[in-house]
């Protein structure tokens, strides 16, 4: 034993064998940074491992995962999981029937299609139906020989709006008509009505005209009628514009269309067409439209602002939705020319 007299301190007794208090040990002092060195190291290489081992992980082994996670969070929630979404919609009314039979067999018929309580065929189930199909013709005019919606929704909109849109005796042409659904329908509304297709198209609309007995010959002048059929392919315009358009003072107040915007090449020709037909801002275009592409879509509203045209949507309610006449991807535009074309 040493005795040591610290500063200031009473004199006091050292065992020389231990370490003094309030010091430290030495051997102790070089171990334990090494352990704690070695700790930080191991939860560091952890850290690495559990990070490269989430982005080192497959595509499908981190989607699999996300789902799990997803999966469980919903369970946990009690929410039921998504179900796939439909792409295909389907229609919002009934098939209808648009055959006309003769006698008997027209008991065979269902639900058929009418405007303003007068029903309307677009196939003759007599002898000779199987001649109504169009051959031998571009695709695109094949298209023809079909019923699509848009033309059923813009037939059904014209029979409720038939006031608003004042169509008695009003003159109206319809391109691209096809099965001229709503040409024949705004005939029966009282409309002056010229009906046109590709050339190849024209004999199909003039039997249709025919079965309906909506010919003028038939009709009085007073009531309306579907007054001519004629060929306008919109691609060589020219060359049936110049029997179709009309004198100044008789231009056309109405031009329908029925889903005739589907492939982009076609869209220049039609646009171009519809501006040679309404030069004045009184020539309005209604344009029922069933929306495939965005892309179609675009090139179309483009191409109508280009040549001058303003576009809007008409309102849901206009249309004759609470009889079922409507489909989310269709839609019917009112197109017109703010201003007046100027004189050549
Ligand atoms: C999808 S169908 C629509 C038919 C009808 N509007 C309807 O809604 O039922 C497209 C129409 O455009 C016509 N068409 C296609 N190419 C044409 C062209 N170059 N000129 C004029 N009409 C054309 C077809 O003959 C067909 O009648």
């Amino acid at each position: 034993m040493v005795a040591e007299k610290g500063p200031g301190q009473s004199n006091f007794f050292v065992d020389a064998s231990k370490p003094p208090p309030n010091t430290i040990d030495s051997s102790r002092l070089s171990i334990k940074p090494i352990i704690m060195l070695l700790g930080l190291r191991l939860v560091f290489l952890l850290l690495v491992f559990a990070m490269s081992t989430v982005s080192i992980a497959s595509p499908e082994a981190r989607i699999r995962s996300i789902l799990l996670h997803r999966q469980q969070r919903l369970q946990q929630q009690d929410v039921e999981p998504e179900r796939p979404i439909l792409l295909i919609e389907g229609a919002r009314f009934p098939a209808f029937d648009f055959a006309r039979r003769k006698g008997a067999a027209s008991a065979a018929g269902g639900v058929s299609f009418e405007i303003d309580g007068r029903p309307v065929y677009l196939v003759d189930n007599g002898e000779d139906g199987a001649k109504w199909e169009l051959k031998d013709e571009e695709h695109t005019v094949r298209t023809a020989g079909s019923i699509w919606d848009c033309g059923i929704i813009l037939s059904k909109y014209l029979e409720k709006q038939a006031t608003t849109l004042l169509l008695r005796g009003r003159r109206i042409i319809e391109l691209g008509a096809g099965k001229s659904l709503p040409g024949l329908s705004a005939a029966i509304l009282g409309a002056r009505v010229t009906l046109t297709d590709a050339p190849g198209v024209v004999p199909l609309i003039r039997r249709i005209v025919a079965l309906n007995g909506l010919d003028a010959q038939l009709r009085g002048p007073e009531v309306g009628a579907v007054e001519r059929v004629e060929a306008l392919d919109w691609i060589e315009r020219d060359q049936y514009l110049l029997t179709i358009l009309p004198p100044t003072e008789e231009l056309f107040d109405l031009i329908l269309c029925a889903d005739v915007v589907w492939v982009e090449y076609l869209i220049e020709p039609l646009v171009a067409t519809l501006s040679a037909l309404a030069r004045t801002s009184a020539t309005q275009i209604l344009l029922a439209h069933q929306t495939r592409s965005t892309r179609v879509d675009a090139r179309l509203f483009a191409e109508l602002n280009r040549i001058g045209f303003e576009h809007e949507a008409v309102p849901p309610g206009d249309l004759a939705r609470e009889d079922g006449f409507w489909k989310e991807t269709v839609s019917i535009f009112r197109v017109w020319r703010p201003r007046d074309m100027k004189k050549e």
